[in-house]
C-alpha cells in the first residue's frame, strides 16, 4: 500500500484545477443503466471509486470506454498546474439480462447501491449485496428501500443480498423520504431515478438538496425525464417511457475545492482554484470567513488567502446548504491551529471522527464528546507517522502534514485515491513538499 511523505512548512502559492465531482459522477454513471443508447460523460475524475463503478457497470452488461484526453491547447493550460484533461467516458448498455451487484464490489464502494433504482426501473429486478457498516459509522439503506417499495417494488433479504422485484412498471406516488438523520443524498437519487421511468407522477418530500442530486436530475432531464424542483426538498417527477443517450458534464467537485481552500488557509498561502462553483460552498466560505480566511471569486476562479491568526469557531455539519460532513475533518485540521477553543458537532454521521486520534498524534489537542469534538488550538503541529482511515480523514492528515514541523508519513493512502484525483501532484505543483512512496 502506498504512503505519502510530507515535509511541512511551505506556503502554498499558485493555481489548481478542480476535478469533476466524484459524488456526482458515481450515481450519474449508475443512471446510465436506464439509457436506451450511448451516454457520454465529461469531467469524470480518474479515481479508484470510478474504476469500481465502471467495473460494476461492466458486470451489469454495459460497455464502458474512456477516451484519451483531448490534447489541451497550450494557451488553455499555460501557467496552470493541472493534470491532463480527462477524456470523456462512454457508457452503452449492451446486455439487459444482468441484475446483480456482487459483494466484492459493493464492499469496496458503498455507492454501488446507486444501481438499485435504475436496475429496478429498467430491468424490473435488482440483487444488490447489502452494504455493511463502514469506517465513518453505521450507514443503513432503509430509506432507499422504503422509497422504492412505495413505488411498488417488493423486497426480500437473501444470503446477504437485497433482492428487489417489480411486476410490470413502478408506479408514481407522493412520499416522505426523510429519515432520523435528515434527508439522504444517494437515497433521493435512487428513488428519483426509478421514478423517472415509473408510471405517473412521483413527489418526493424531504428530498436531499445537494448539488449532486440536481446534477443527476439535470442529466436525466436531458435524457427525456421530466423532473422539477430538484435542489429543493420537494422534487416532482412525471414518469416517461424511455430515456435516451446524451452528453453530460459532471459538476466540479465542491469537496475537493473546499479541501484546497483549507490547504491555502492552513499554510498561510494563496491559491487560485480553477473550474469550481463557489455557490456550492456558501456555508464553507462563511465558516472560513469567521476563521479569518478570505475567499473571493472572479468568473470561474476562487481566490483564497489567509492571515496568520486563525479564529476559533463553533460549527456543526448539516445537509446542504449547511457545512458538509465531507469537509468536517479537513476544517478540524485547520482549527487545531486556531487561537482558542473550537467546537465541532457532526450532525450527519455522528461517529465520523477517526481523524481525531491521528491529529492528536501530530500534537493536536482534540477531545471527543459524543457527536462533538472540542478542539483546543495549539501553536504548531509536529510531523508523525499516521494512518489514513477513511477518505476525508486522510485528507485532514495531508492538510496537517503540510504545516506540521518535520516529516509526516501517511500510510494506507489508497483511501485518498478513492476520492482525490492526483492530490500529491496538484499540491506539489503549488509548492507542497509531498511525495508518494509506492509499495514495493
Ligand atoms: C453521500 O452518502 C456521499 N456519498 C457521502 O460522501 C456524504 O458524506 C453523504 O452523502 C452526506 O453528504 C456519495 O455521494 C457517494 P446519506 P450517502 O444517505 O448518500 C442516514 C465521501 O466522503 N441514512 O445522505 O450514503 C445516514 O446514516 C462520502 O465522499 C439512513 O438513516 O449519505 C446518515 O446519517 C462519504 N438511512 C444520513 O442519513 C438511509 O437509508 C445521511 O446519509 C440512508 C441514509
Amino acid at each position: 500500500m502506498d504512503s505519502f511523505i510530507l515535509h511541512g512548512g511551505t506556503r502554498l502559492k499558485g493555481k489548481i484545477e478542480i476535478s469533476g465531482s466524484k459524488n456526482s459522477a458515481l450515481p450519474i454513471m449508475a443512471a446510465c443503466l436506464m439509457s436506451s443508447s450511448k451516454m457520454t460523460l465529461k469531467g469524470v475524475p480518474r479515481l479508484s471509486d470510478i474504476d469500481s463503478m465502471a467495473k460494476l457497470l461492466g458486470e451489469l452488461g454495459c460497455h464502458v470506454f474512456r477516451h484519451e484526453p483531448a490534447s489541451a491547447s497550450p494557451s488553455s493550460l499555460s501557467g496552470l498546474t493541472a493534470p491532463a484533461l480527462n477524456g470523456p467516458l462512454d457508457i452503452t448498455v449492451t446486455d439487459q439480462s444482468k441484475v446483480e451487484a456482487r459483494y466484492d464490489i459493493v464492499s469496496t464502494m458503498r455507492a454501488s447501491i446507486c444501481v438499485l433504482g435504475p436496475l429496478l426501473a429498467k430491468r424490473g429486478k435488482a440483487i444488490v449485496s447489502i452494504p455493511g457498516g463502514c469506517n465513518i459509522g453505521d450507514r443503513p439503506v432503509d430509506l432507499h428501500v422504503r422509497g422504492l417499495h412505495k413505488l411498488g417494488a417488493e423486497f426480500r433479504n437473501e444470503n446477504g443480498n437485497i433482492v428487489a422485484e417489480v411486476r410490470g412498471r413502478l408506479k408514481g406516488c407522493r412520499m416522505y423520504l426523510g429519515g432520523a438523520m435528515g434527508p439522504t443524498v444517494l437515497g433521493t437519487i435512487n428513488v428519483m431515478c426509478a421514478a423517472a421511468l415509473a408510471e405517473g407522477e412521483t413527489v418526493l418530500v424531504g428530498a436531499a438538496c445537494e448539488p449532486e442530486v440536481s446534477d443527476c436530475a439535470e442529466m436525466l432531464n436531458k435524457m427525456g425525464a421530466q423532473i422539477r424542483g430538484h435542489g429543493t426538498p420537494e422534487i416532482r417527477i412525471e414518469g416517461v417511457d424511455k430515456l435516451t443517450g446524451v452528453e453530460h458534464r459532471v459538476i466540479p467537485d465542491r469537496i475537493e475545492c473546499g479541501t484546497f481552500m483549507i490547504a491555502a488557509a492552513i499554510t498561510n498561502g494563496e491559491l487560485e482554484l480553477k473550474n469550481c462553483n463557489m455557490d456550492h460552498l456558501i456555508a464553507v466560505v462563511d465558516r472560513l470567513d469567521e476563521v479569518g480566511v478570505k475567499v473571493s471569486r472572479e468568473n470561474g476562479t476562487i481566490f483564497v488567502n489567509s492571515t496568520r491568526r486563525l479564529n476559533p469557531v463553533e460549527m456543526s455539519t448539516q445537509p446542504y446548504p449547511g457545512f458538509p460532513t465531507d469537509l468536517q475533518a479537513q476544517l478540524m485540521a485547520l482549527l487545531c491551529l486556531g487561537d482558542g477553543i473550537s467546537v465541532v458537532t457532526e450532525r450527519v454521521f455522528p461517529d465520523r471522527f477517526l481523524h481525531v486520534g491521528e491529529l492528536n498524534r501530530m500534537g493536536g489537542r482534540v477531545r471527543k464528546e459524543g457527536p462533538t469534538a472540542i478542539v483546543q488550538g495549539v501553536k504548531e503541529l509536529q510531523g508523525a507517522r499516521v494512518m489514513a482511515s477513511d477518505l476525508r480523514a486522510s485528507a485532514a492528515l495531508v492538510l496537517a502534514g503540510l504545516v506540521a514541523k518535520g516529516t509526516t508519513r501517511i500510510d494506507r493512502v489508497y483511501h485518498i485515491d478513492r476520492g482525490y484525483e492526483k492530490i500529491e501532484q496538484k499540491l506539489a505543483a503549488v509548492g507542497a513538499g509531498i511525495e508518494r512512496v509506492r509499495e514495493k
